[in-house]
């Protein structure tokens, strides 16, 4: 499946702009590593992990942060899981939700490589499943971040559970909410295949943006992320 360009990298020129002057310069050489292994194992499906750039956002959201426990859904070959792991003190540990293990085995020497394997805890299954139980639990466990990268149509869900589990002043962050520019384009623009989650993520958008519960903030990075921060 040929995917087109990420919602704020459609210019081809300015892409190599951000990436020959801040993405690739410095990018750690086991990101470098996986994310050369992701490219060569799935090909052009490989661009379904997070850009390079916002790589270094999330990063660097995390050197500010200093979360102690954190969160992330929707894990692939790890490029966004790793990115988060070499920003978080040794210490913190993160929550790792994936319903499928093979991608992320391709992605795995890697972070072993990097050190990081310590601070992850890698559960293999449906996500909104796991939530669930979570919250259920008598003992239920409180993040300070949450990266959200799955089925689209579920956010909603997510954001539901994730706003019980993601402690007040806590951070949720949203993947591809621009959602390759769709978000901004008449339907009959839009790849029919497209089209399902495009709608999901409209709703999802609108939803977050009335949801007194939250301060939000849309950054333009990637194929979009909306930052949530919750309020109580
Ligand atoms: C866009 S990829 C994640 C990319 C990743 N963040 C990265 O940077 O490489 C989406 C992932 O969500 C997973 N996924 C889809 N539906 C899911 C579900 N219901 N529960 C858990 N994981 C799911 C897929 O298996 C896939 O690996």
């Amino acid at each position: 499946m040929a995917l087109p360009p990420k919602g704020v990298l459609q210019s081809e020129a300015l892409k190599k702009y951000i990436y020959e002057t801040s993405a690739y310069p410095g990018e750690h050489e086991h990101l470098k590593g996986l994310r050369e292994a992701t490219e060569k194992k799935y090909g052009s499906l490989s661009e379904i992990a997070i850009p390079v750039d916002e790589g270094r956002f999330l990063s660097m959201l995390m050197r500010i942060m200093n979360p102690k426990s954190t969160l992330e859904i929707g894990v692939f070959t790890g490029y966004s899981l790793l990115s988060t792991a070499l920003a978080l003190p040794s210490e913190s540990q993160i929550t790792a939700i994936d319903i499928d293990r093979e991608a992320f085995e391709v992605g795995l020497p890697f972070i072993q490589k990097a050190g990081m394997e310590n601070k992850i805890k890698f559960i293999q299954a449906d996500a909104i499943s796991v939530l669930n139980e979570m919250v259920n639990n008598d003992t239920q466990p409180e993040f300070d971040y949450a990266f959200v990268d799955a089925d689209k149509a579920n956010y909603k869900n997510y954001h539901e559970q994730l706003l019980k589990l993601v402690k007040i002043g806590g951070m949720i962050a949203y993947d591809n909410t621009l959602w390759y520019g769709f978000v901004a384009k008449e339907e009959d623009e839009v790849p029919e295949d497209m089209r399902a989650v495009r709608t999901a993520i409209m709703e999802f958008n609108g939803l977050i943006s009335s949801d007194p519960r939250v301060e939000i903030s849309q950054v333009s990075v990637g194929d979009g992320v909306t930052l949530c921060r919750r309020l109580h």
